[in-house]
Order: structure tokens, then sequence, then C-alpha cells
């Protein structure tokens, strides 16, 4: 079962796919298959263009049409998600998240936008068909830090989330297609943001 790392930052190194990739880490160690794919990694202009014709932009809906579930993260930008990761999902059918789970992820500046997940993204999701929109995950640039010394610190509190909603989203994906090895109730996330 293939779960798509999906990552909307246009920037280089980027917090949100630290969180997405640590979310990542967590879903192979509990024997998912992941792939991973940058929205900035896609010609620009055939994004800009919402040209779905273009053979590099058909491999990567391929790519997300193949997996059971995704988590997607952005940079929160004007109070919003990114530009970029809009691009993509401009190009996708308008059923393209049919049947899958969606585990959203997100960093920003600070916590005036802890709800833009919920207010932009998750509407757009829905429109998209979305089967499943997880409970998101919100961290500050203070929670997700990186330094050569000590490598990726996250703040403990982001941690406890990540793996809340990496364990919510593969007891969701077992339940639906593998409800025999199913064995206890789905849990319950209590809040939907951390920070
Ligand atoms: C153009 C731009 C707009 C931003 N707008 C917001 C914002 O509205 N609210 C916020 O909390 N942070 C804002 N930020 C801060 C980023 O969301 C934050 O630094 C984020 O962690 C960047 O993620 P990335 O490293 O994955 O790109 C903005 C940053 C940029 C560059």
């Amino acid at each position: 079962m293939t779960i798509l790392l999906l990552s909307g930052s246009p920037s280089t190194p980027s917090r949100s796919s630290r969180l997405l990739h640590y979310a990542g880490d967590k879903l192979k160690a509990l024997g998912y298959h992941t792939v991973s794919l940058n929205v900035k990694d896609l010609p620009a202009q055939a994004l800009l263009h919402a040209d779905f014709t273009h053979p590099e932009l058909i491999a990567a809906k391929q790519k997300l049409a193949e997996a059971k579930a995704i988590v997607i993260a952005t940079p929160i930008y004007k109070a919003s998600y990114s530009g970029l990761l809009k691009t993509f999902l401009d190009i996708l059918p308008q059923d393209g998240l049919h049947g899958k789970l969606v585990l959203p992820l997100a960093t920003g500046g600070s916590q005036s936008h802890l709800l833009a997940l919920d207010y932009a993204l998750r509407p757009v999701l829905a429109a998209l068909s979305a089967d499943h929109v997880l409970p998101s995950v919100y961290a500050t640039d203070v929670q997700v830090d990186w330094s050569e010394q000590h490598g990726l610190q996250i703040d403990p509190s982001i941690i406890k989330r990540l793996h809340e909603g990496v364990h919510y989203l593969a007891a969701r994906l077992i339940s639906l297609h593998e409800p025999e090895l199913s064995t206890a109730p789905v849990m319950r996330m209590q809040n939907r943001c951390s920070a």
C-alpha cells in the first residue's frame, strides 16, 4: 500500500518538508511504502498554465492516483496554504482524491494562522472528494529547528501530534483496506491543531 508524501513548499531547505519526511519515516517504520512528490520539482510553466497534457504533470498525477493515502505538507503563506500547492491541486480531476485518506501538515511563522489548514485547505480537499481528511498538524517555525550540530529538532508536542497523526492514518488504512487485521477501534484525536 503506497502513501504519497506531497510537499508544497517552494523553499529548500523547508521546515514543512522536514515534518513531512519525519512523518514519512514513521510510516515506513510501520511497513508502508512511501513515494515523494515535491511540487517545486515539476515544470513551473506547465503548472501555471494548467497544462494537463504535460508528461511530467501526467506522471505526477499518476503517482497520486496510485496512492491510498497522502500526507500533504505546506508552508503557510498569507494566511493560507502555498500557491505552489494550489497549482498542483488545480490540475487534479474533480474527484482526484476519491478513495484517499489525507493527513495535512503545515508550518507557519506564528500561531496566528493555526486554523489555515482547516479553513483553506480542507474545503479544497473535500471538493476533490477526499474520503477522509484527518486532523491536521500545525507547527510554528520555532518548533521545527535544524542545525548542522544537532540535526532536526522538533518540539515534543509536535512529535506527539505527528505520531498520533501517523498512527491514526495507519489505523484508518487498515480498517478500510484490511478490515480483517483491524483489532482495535480507530483512535480518535482530541485536538485538531498544536502550537
Ligand atoms: C511569502 C511568505 C508568506 C508567509 N506568510 C505567512 C503567514 O501568513 N502566516 C504565517 O504564520 N507564516 C507565514 N510565513 C512564514 C512561513 O509559513 C514559515 O516560515 C514556514 O515554516 C515556511 O515553511 P517552509 O520552510 O516549508 O517553506 C510566510 C513566509 C513567506 C516566505
